[in-house]
């Protein structure tokens, strides 16, 4: 099987002792607290769950300055996007050595882990502002995560942490969320050998049904992860509960049985393209998976990255032996109605913009909002109808 990233072992921060959680628990409630930003839990869960392995904790400033200027830490891990402890406020965290991370996405802001404090730095402006460009390759705060970034706090809290338990994906999500040890041990009790990844944010149709099938069959894989971010989208985007019913829809009808894993990783989403492409590289390889697909716009918003730059980052930021997982690079795809088939653009050079049915997000939500089937060559029916009735109670909200 693939090896994780970094490291002959998968290093998740759970605490997976029953016994010895409890008790950290119960210290967890004597210590000083500091209530962590949406981006922080989501960066320790990835950690609880071995998807952020080998890291031990939050960066500091000088790994973080590292991992954005070089994509890798000062001790030489390669890692593609700083993860932080960022608050506002360090003003409870004076000569405290060990404190409990609050959820601040939960009723009751419960302990979510707890963290030896190795340092507390905050960034000057000039140090702020070059994080912001090298993640994000731009500072414009109409960027949805640059916007989220910006609203952080700018002490950088450092030092490892242990993990009592997956915040609220747990609860919310039970038949999706997986950890990477339990995706690993997965992919080992199905016997499968080469398991391509499809990261998603959105509902899944024809297009990404097809890339999914067309990358299985081209690298030969034994199975495909398909595997969805459950974290915090940007307004507009369409809720998780909705996507995993439409997304198992779509296996349990259009998938042979027993070649597709619907799962899903607790994160919120950076927006920030190919920097995020290489880290959804990165916790696939933990997570057990030997090819990643990265398409059109791969983690982009608007039009601040190329349609393919997730695609180029792999060739010329990420050194060679830096990764083991491949990237499965697609072309833009959609369903061409000359060949009745729904194909990569890059297969069918001799193709206008006309021969290819394509729809907009805009024009997706216009039609099923207003109760309008969607072609039958975009979408499947038994998806659109999910879709269709999330609009439908959402217009009459
Ligand atoms: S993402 O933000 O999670 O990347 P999304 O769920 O829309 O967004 O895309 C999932 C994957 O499918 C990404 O690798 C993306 O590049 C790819 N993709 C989506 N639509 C297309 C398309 N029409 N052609 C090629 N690749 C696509």
């Amino acid at each position: 099987m693939i090896k994780p990233h970094g490291s002959e072992e998968l290093r998740p921060l759970f605490i997976e002792n029953e016994d010895k959680r409890g008790e950290a628990a119960e210290q967890a409630e004597r210590l000083p607290a500091l209530q962590l930003n949406s981006a922080a839990a989501a960066n320790a869960v990835m950690l609880g769950a071995g998807y952020f392995s080998p890291l031990p904790g939050f960066m500091n400033a000088a790994d973080a300055k590292s991992v954005a200027e070089d994509l890798h830490t000062r001790g030489g891990l390669f890692w593609p996007v700083p993860c932080l402890n960022l608050c506002a406020d360090p003003s409870s965290l004076g000569r405290v050595e060990l404190i409990a991370l609050r959820d601040p996405n939960l009723p009751g802001n419960p302990v979510l882990a707890v963290q030896e404090i190795e340092s507390v730095e905050k960034l000057k402006d000039s140090q702020w502002e070059s994080l912001t460009e090298r993640i994000f390759r731009t500072r414009d705060p109409n960027h949805p995560g640059v916007a989220t970034f910006m609203s952080l706090g700018r002490n950088v809290v450092s030092g490892p942490i242990r993990v009592l338990n997956y915040s609220y994906f747990e609860r919310d999500f039970p038949g999706t969320f997986r950890t990477a040890v339990q995706i690993r041990s997965a992919i080992r009790a199905n016997g499968w050998d080469a398991v391509v990844a499809f990261q998603t944010r959105n509902p899944m149709h024809r297009a990404h049904e097809e890339l999914c099938k067309m990358a299985k069959e081209s690298v030969r894989a034994d199975g495909v992860l398909i595997h969805m971010l459950l974290g915090k989208l940007k307004p507009g985007d369409i809720p998780a509960h909705v996507r995993d019913a439409a997304i198992r829809k779509m296996v349990e009808l259009y998938f042979p049985p027993n070649s597709v894993m619907v799962t899903g990783y607790g994160f919120d989403m950076l927006y920030a393209g190919p920097r995020e492409a290489v880290l959804h590289a990165v916790f696939r390889q933990n997570a057990g998976c030997t090819h990643l697909i990265v398409g059109r716009d791969h983690a982009g918003v608007g039009t601040y990255y190329g349609p393919f730059d997730a695609q180029t980052i792999f060739d010329q930021e990420v050194p060679k032996d830096a990764l083991q997982i491949q990237i499965f690079r697609a072309d833009n795809t959609a369903f061409s109605k000359k060949l009745g088939r729904v194909v990569m653009m890059r297969d069918a050079p001799d193709h206008k913009e006309e021969d290819f049915v394509q729809l907009s997000g805009t024009r997706v939500r216009e039609m099923l909002s207003a109760g309008q089937e969607l072609p039958r060559e975009f979408a499947r029916p038994e998806v659109a109808h999910i879709l269709m009735e999330y609009y439908q109670q959402e217009a009459g909200t």
